[in-house]
């Protein structure tokens, strides 16, 4: 199938890369120039494990704007990244949003890409003249709910306007005058489509992984058209054909679920509030477990094994942050604000989040007393491991606080080489070994898995104090205290 997806952030990639993968054409559209001359080169610019090597096989490049006959003779599966939005327009049967929502210092989603590429698409159906036939427009961005309704509204708003120029002149070339244009029936010239609203569930560092693998696909339309169409594109994933290797017979086919426009948005938002909720209850839990002398980590075995709770998400740690959690959370506590819906829990458990991460600088204090003038190593920077993202990280507070207090911040992270903005005041080593130099005490804020493997006879020598503060209960206690340090989990 052709499909094009605009917006080649995190989501438009992987989606992108992946539907290349398994056998569609695809055409990304960005109109950050510099962007797409660095992906038409092969250089991704995000880290991601294995994106790199499934765009670098599929890409089809250069872009020649004449080749499309080219284009679909070459074999199925290709990925091409332009600045032209009508060229994508006139392209694709599915087209995608996948412009970022970036939160407003009001902490309310800023739509504004959203809008502009949703009249962009109106305006160019109208001036590609390909507004008769049909399209299906997939909104992947995370909106607030009900904006299903907005986009379609912003599409027909691009269109009417695209029409009524296009008419315009087109009329004065056949009138010969300006003054005289041709009236017209807009409804007869707007464009034919429906938006689908198809909200992503992929986690950093494992969004490959996740894309072919996923729990359940959603999709929210009234559209029987619609809902077939996205059928078909995802029926490789559904059925496990996209991969060689895979016995279908054997694997139950994905979940496909419809529904409405609005539940599938909020599919999304309760998705990832529940998660978060699962993380700040183990933490509340974890931060008992401590004063009465349990271990957090055996509690989360004992729970998750009841398998109407499940394991996942029940690692007791530092906090949750990232690109998602934090801002779907609050979103959903403004949604049910907006709506007068009370939400408790919701709230309580961002205020845990927030705590969570302060825990880790008492006890630091605790240990160390005044913070002033010491020096602390954090092992990590990242929200999580097997990504550069930095949003919203916990280690931004816990930078944020032990400045405040006077202490020195040293920092080591595979992913994080150059001195950021965000990390100002903050002294970025290039290894362990010589980030825990004259410390004193080390924070494990990421579980990196070099980290694992690290000397920890070493690392203790060289610090001025041999303290651990384990933010996620990585490291085996014992072994820590067999190096010489003195450990402190979280809840254990
Ligand atoms: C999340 C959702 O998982 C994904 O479905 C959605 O589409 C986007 O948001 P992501 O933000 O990539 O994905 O990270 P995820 O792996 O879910 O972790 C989020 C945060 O929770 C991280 O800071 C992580 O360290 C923390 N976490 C996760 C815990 O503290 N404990 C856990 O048990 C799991």
């Amino acid at each position: 199938m052709n499909v094009t997806v605009i917006g080649t952030g995190y989501v438009g990639l992987v989606t992108g890369a992946c539907l290349a993968q398994i056998g569609h054409q695809v055409i990304c559209v960005d109109n950050n120039r510099d962007k797409v001359a660095a992906l038409q080169a092969g250089k991704i610019p995000i880290y991601e494990p294995g994106l790199e090597s499934i765009v670098f096989r599929h890409s089809y490049r250069p872009i020649d704007p004449k080749a499309d006959h080219e284009a679909a003779s070459t074999p199925p599966g290709f990925i091409q990244f332009t600045t032209d939005l009508n060229r994508g327009i006139e392209f694709g049967d599915i087209i995608f949003i996948t412009v970022g929502t970036p939160a407003l210092p009001s902490g309310d989603p800023n739509l504004q890409y959203v809008e502009a590429v949703a009249r962009g698409i109106g305006q160019g159906l109208i001036r590609t003249q390909t507004r008769s036939r049909y399209r299906v427009i997939v909104n992947k961005s995370t909106v607030p709910i009900g904006s299903g309704d907005w986009v379609r509204m912003m599409i027909l708003d691009g269109a009417a306007q695209a029409a009524k120029e296009e008419l315009w002149v087109g009329s004065s070339v056949l009138a010969g005058s300006h003054s005289n244009p041709r009236r017209f029936d807009l409804q007869s010239v707007l464009p034919h489509f429906d938006v689908v609203s198809n909200p992503e569930f992929l986690r950093e560092g494992s969004a490959i992984w996740d894309t072919f693998h996923p729990d359940r696909i959603v999709i929210g339309s009234d559209s029987p058209t619609a809902i077939a169409i996205m059928r078909q594109l995802y029926e490789p994933i559904i059925n496990h054909s996209w991969d060689p290797e895979a016995t279908p017979e054997a694997q139950p086919p994905v979940p496909f679920l419809v529904t409405d426009l609005a539940s599938a948005e909020m599919v999304k938002y309760a998705a990832n509030a529940f998660l978060a909720t699962k993380i700040s209850f183990i933490n509340e839990v974890a931060t008992i477990c401590e004063r009465v002398g349990a271990d957090v980590t055996e509690v989360a075995r004992g729970i998750g094994l009841d398998s109407r709770i499940g394991p996942k998400f029940l690692n007791a740690g530092i906090g949750w942050g990232g690109s998602c959690f934090p801002k779907d959370v609050s979103a959903l506590v403004r949604t049910g604000a907006d709506y007068h819906c009370a939400t408790p829990i919701l709230e309580a458990v961002i205020e845990t989040n927030r705590q969570q991460r302060l825990r880790i600088v008492e006890k630091l204090q605790q240990e160390l007393k005044v913070l002033k003038g010491k020096t602390i190593g954090l092992l990590g920077l990242t929200f999580k491991p097997n990504t550069d993202d930095m949003r919203d990280a916990p280690s931004l507070t816990v930078i944020e606080q032990l400045l405040k207090l006077g202490a020195k911040v040293k920092a080591y992270d595979p992913m994080i080489q150059s001195n950021q903005g965000s990390l100002a005041g903050v002294q970025l080593e290039s290894d362990a070994l010589s980030l825990a130099q004259g410390c004193d005490a080390l924070v494990l804020v990421t579980e990196w898995p070099e980290f694992a493997s690290v000397d920890f006879d070493r690392l203790a020598a060289g610090m001025r104090r041999a303290l651990i503060v384990d933010g996620r209960n990585f490291f085996s206690p014992q072994q820590m205290r067999q190096a010489g340090f003195t450990y402190l989990g979280m809840g254990r």
